[in-house]
Order: structure tokens, then sequence, then C-alpha cells
């Protein structure tokens, strides 16, 4: 998405506006960056750990479930099996009515990973114990819960990574001590895991700091795998590195327990293929600060991002410097294009206890600035989101934040340093703000829920009260990511091939043509938002279905 002249000058009108209102009107919760936040629920019972948003705007949460009671019971007096447990680890939010519904989650869930289907069931995968080798699924509707199959993996999994392939299963790669990688749903041809030297190369002795590793599928058909380090390209189907791109500038670690995050940038599909495409890590924690942690040494996280163009034959990072260190943020791709840091600390490293300085100010950085002015320090939050704290996009491009425990057990009292967060807030940035909402396009049609397949042609019906600038309208589709840890799943942000939109004679409204994905290798089957960006304004997405 690139800028044009009039669309930077409407952001530094923008930005003087909000300046104006700073200093004159606004309480002051308006930082420079705006963004606002709102409490959505003080108290959902559980730790949000894990979340995913489903193709009905509910949101699966889940925590583990091995340390006891949690904050919410399980729906008519159930208790868990041989336990006098009767509380619930897992909830459904509602996002319109704003509410949870208790679950029962059997087995431990905690750590694990997740992708949704094509049909829009969540598939999660592993945990601790006797849950490493469990499959759930979770199919959303007023009265489901999860169900459990016991040796789903054929290998116990622990802090592994899901990814969604263009043929309908899922790929889960690494946890814990196992450096393999594997398929769900099984096939007859695919039903072991297959062993990965990679991941037993970017294994740090005794620290790990390649769990979780970044996994995006690559328009080619391979994946694009991030770990400690450094990435490579993976072919999957053939068990065969492709590529090794340079070790990152610093040679510092950014996956668990030195948690950073990375994204793809977006991915401008023009005439049916993707030319550029580019991968930013954030954030992350020196090799020396796991055991430094361990001994109360808390050092300093990483305050550089690396963003490589991994589609150039010969790629090199070029290195950033975020406005603060951070350690544990999540990075989420928003409708516009724009990517937001959130959450974490600014010292020590994941896992219990071994953070500090919590980053309370998300940032937005801007891919397509010049390079000195791509970050922007947001409004800051009152609650710290340190370890096991996670956020995701909902469709009306609000941001839901919740979780942090970074304790074995729940612990509330105010002797504790960072107790643990039961609460749901939102993050809403800039783009939602009512000063603005002249330039928001609303979607008439298609309506949510439309099918489509690769390559249709559509035609989009919006709404737009001020002036449409034509030139400055883009249309972009979400995959909605499984977030946990600090990275988000499967997320992956599209700007279609459209045409400049055209006004309806008959009502004053707008039309845009824009081409769906020409292919599962840049787009798998399920479920995605689409969203109508106006100046950087996105409308509310609607979903739609790729089949
Ligand atoms: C959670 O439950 C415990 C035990 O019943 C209670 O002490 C604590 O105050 C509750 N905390 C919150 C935030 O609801
Ligand atoms: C897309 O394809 C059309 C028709 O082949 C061609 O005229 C146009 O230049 C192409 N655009 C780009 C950006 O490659």
């Amino acid at each position: 998405m690139s800028k044009s002249p009039s669309t930077l000058l409407h952001q530094h009108h923008l930005h003087f506006l909000l300046f104006i209102l700073v200093l004159f009107h606004v309480p002051s919760y308006r930082a420079d960056g705006g963004g606002t936040w709102l409490m959505l629920l003080p108290n959902i019972g559980i730790s949000a750990m894990h979340m995913q948003l489903l193709p009905n705007d509910r949101v699966v949460i889940f925590d583990r479930t091995d340390f006891g009671t949690s904050n919410i019971s399980l729906p008519d007096g159930k208790c868990r099996p041989n336990s006098d447990d009767c509380s619930a680890h897992s909830v459904e939010y509602d996002v319109a009515k704003n509410t949870v519904r208790p679950l029962m989650v059997l087995s431990n869930v905690w750590c694990s990973s997740g992708s949704l289907m094509p049909d829009g069931t969540l598939v999660q995968t592993g945990g601790n114990d006797f849950g490493g080798l469990v499959v759930r699924v979770y199919d959303s509707c007023d009265t489901c819960d999860w169900v459990e199959i016991p040796n789903g993996l054929a290998q116990p999994r622990w802090y592994a990574t899901n990814h969604k392939l263009p043929d309908g299963r899922q790929i889960v790669i690494g946890g814990r001590d196992t450096f393999t990688y594997e398929f769900f749903p099984k096939t007859p041809e695919a039903n072991t895991a297959v062993d990965f030297p990679f991941l037993v190369e970017t294994n740090d002795p005794n620290m790990e700091n390649n769990l979780y590793p970044f996994v995006h599928l690559y328009p080619d058909g391979n994946l694009f795998i991030f770990a400690n380090n450094r990435a490579i390209f993976f072919d999957y189907v053939n068990n065969k590195v492709v590529k090794t791109f340079p070790i990152i500038p610093g040679d510092e670690p950014r996956n668990y327990p030195s948690t950073g995050s990375g994204v793809l940038l977006p991915m401008k599909i023009v005439n049916g293929s993707v030319d550029v495409i580019e991968f930013l890590v954030c954030g992350g924690a020196r090799r020396s600060a796991f055991f430094n942690a361990f001994n109360n040494v808390f050092e300093k996280g990483l305050d550089t991002c690396g963003r490589i163009v991994i589609s150039d034959p010969d790629p090199q990072w070029v290195m950033e410097t975020m406005p603060m260190a951070r350690v544990m943020g999540d990075m989420l791709l928003l409708p516009n294009g724009d990517v937001l840091i959130i959450n974490g600390v600014s010292a020590g490293v994941a896992g219990w206890e071994l953070g500090r300085d919590p980053v309370l100010s998300p940032v937005i950085y801007r891919p397509n600035n010049p390079i000195e002015s791509r970050f922007e320090v947001q409004t800051s939050a009152t609650i710290p989101r340190v370890y096991h704290s996670t956020a995701i996009l909902l469709r009306d491009g609000r941001v839901l934040v919740g979780g942090s425990n970074a304790h074995d057990k729940y612990e509330f009292s105010e002797t504790t340093l960072y107790p643990t967060e039961l609460s749901l807030e939102e993050f809403s940035p800039f783009y939602l703000d009512s000063s603005v909402s002249g330039l928001r396009p609303v979607i008439i049609s298609p309506v949510t829920g439309s099918k489509f397949g690769y390559g249709n042609r559509i035609g989009i019906n919006f709404a737009a009260s001020d002036n449409l600038d034509p030139n400055s309208v883009t249309v972009t589709l979400l995959a909605p990511s499984f977030n946990t840890h600090s990275y988000s799943m499967n997320q992956r942000l599209l700007v279609l091939d459209s045409d400049i939109p055209t006004t309806d004679p008959e009502t004053s409204n707008y039309w845009v043509c824009a081409t769906m994905p020409p292919s599962g290798n840049i787009a798998p089957l399920g479920d995605y938002i689409l969203f109508v960006v106006h100046k950087e304004i996105p409308s509310e997405g609607i979903w739609i279905h790729i089949e």
C-alpha cells in the first residue's frame, strides 16, 4: 500500500488536529500517536493465555488446567474428572454481547498452539504433560464445547507453532525437546513426525531460544521459518531447506524465552502474484538475559527490529530502532497495513517471574513511511500485560487485549509483582476515532459470510460520508490468527488487486472491483476478514469464506 502524497498530507493534517486536541480539549488519555483504551470485562474468570477469533465473532480463550481453581465455575455444577476443581479453564467470549461462557477443556492446554481449519473450527494441539499428544477441536455454537482426540499427535508438543496449509491440513512444528514436525489431520502418507534439524541447530543449550518459531506460508508453497537468530525457506513436502537467510545483525535471539515477535508485512497482490515479500521481527532479549534473569539481574530487552525482503535474490537485513526495548510484545497486522506492537516488558525474558518493567505504550509501525519515521508511540495502558498475555484483532478493527500471569498459579495479592490479570480490555487505534468517521467506508455488499473462489472478481459496494479520494482506496483481507506467547500463528494481510472505485449513479455510493487471491499458497482455504480502507481508515470488516 504505497502512500500517495495526498495521503501523507492528509496524515499530517490529521496529526496536527490530534495535536491541537491534545493541547486544548481532550483528557490525558490521548497520547501523540492516539488510540484509546477501554475496560471490556474486569474479570472473565481466567487469565487469557491463548486466544483465537472465530468466524462467528466469538473468541475462544484458554489458560492452563493444572494449577488449581480459576475464578469462573464450570456450568451446571460440573467438576473436572477425579478432581475437586469445579472451575473452567477455557471460556468463549461473545464480542457483540461482551459476555463470556465457561467451557470444559479436559487435558492440559498449557503453552499449546492451534489454527483454524478451512471449515472455521479451531484445531488446537499439544500442551503440557498428558496434554502433549492431544488434539482438541472447538466448533463454536451457543452450547458447543471442546472435543478431544487423545492421541491426535505423533509426538508430544509444548511451545510448538502451527500453520494452515494450502491443502487444508495444518503443520505443527517443534516444541520443547521435539525437533520434528507433523501434520494434522493425519493421512496414510503423512502420519508420523519428521526430523527437522533446523530446530536442533537453532536450539541454544539450556535456554532454547527457538520455541514458538515464527512460521509463514510463502507464496511459492514453501514455509518461511525464523527461529532464534536466523531463517530458512523450508520445503515441508520433501523435508528440504531451500534457502538460508543471513543471521540477523547483532546475532541476538528473538524466540522464546528471548521472546520477540514477527510478521510478514502486508502482501500486495498484483496481476495474480506478490512480487515483494518482507518479514519484520521486533524485540527479544540478549543471549545472556535468560541466565541473568534467573540470578535476579534483569537485562534490558532488545530495542531493534530487523526487516528483510525475503523475496529478494540476495536478501539483507535492515535494522531499525524502536522507541523502547520490548520483550514479549505482540505484533498485530492492522487492517490498513500498519503493524501494532503491544504488551510485554522492557527487561528480562519470558517465563515465570523473569520479566520486569512492563511496557504500557503500544507502538504503531508504519511500513511504508520513510525509515526514520515509522514508529508512533500510542496512548499508554494502565494494566501491565507481562508473561502469558495476549492480543488479537477483532472484525471491527479494535484490538482485544487480555491475560498476563507471571506466576505458577493465580496470585491476586497487592504485594505480588504483576498480579494475575483476569480482565479483557480493548485498544482502539487512531482509525476508530470519531474525528475520522467521515472517511470510514461502510461496506454495503457483499454481506458477511459470503463465499468466493480463488481468482473471483467481486464488486464491493460501500458508502463513505466524506468526499472519497478514489486513489486512496484499498481492499484488504486478513487471516484471523491464533495468539499466544507474543506470536500470532497464521497471521497474514493481503492487499487485493482492485480497481479505482467508481460512483454508483443511483445511490451516490461507491463500487470497487477486487480480485480474490489466486491460490491457496497465498491464501489457504477458509475464513478471512475483508476491509475497505480509505486514506488509512478501514471499514468494519466482513467475514468472507474462500472455498
Ligand atoms: C479469585 O478467586 C479467589 C479465590 O476464591 C479470590 O480470593 C480472589 O479474590 C478472586 N480474584 C478475582 C480477581 O476475582
Ligand atoms: C498486469 O497485467 C496487464 C495485462 O497483462 C498489464 O498490462 C499490466 O502492465 C500488468 N501490471 C503490472 C503492475 O504488472
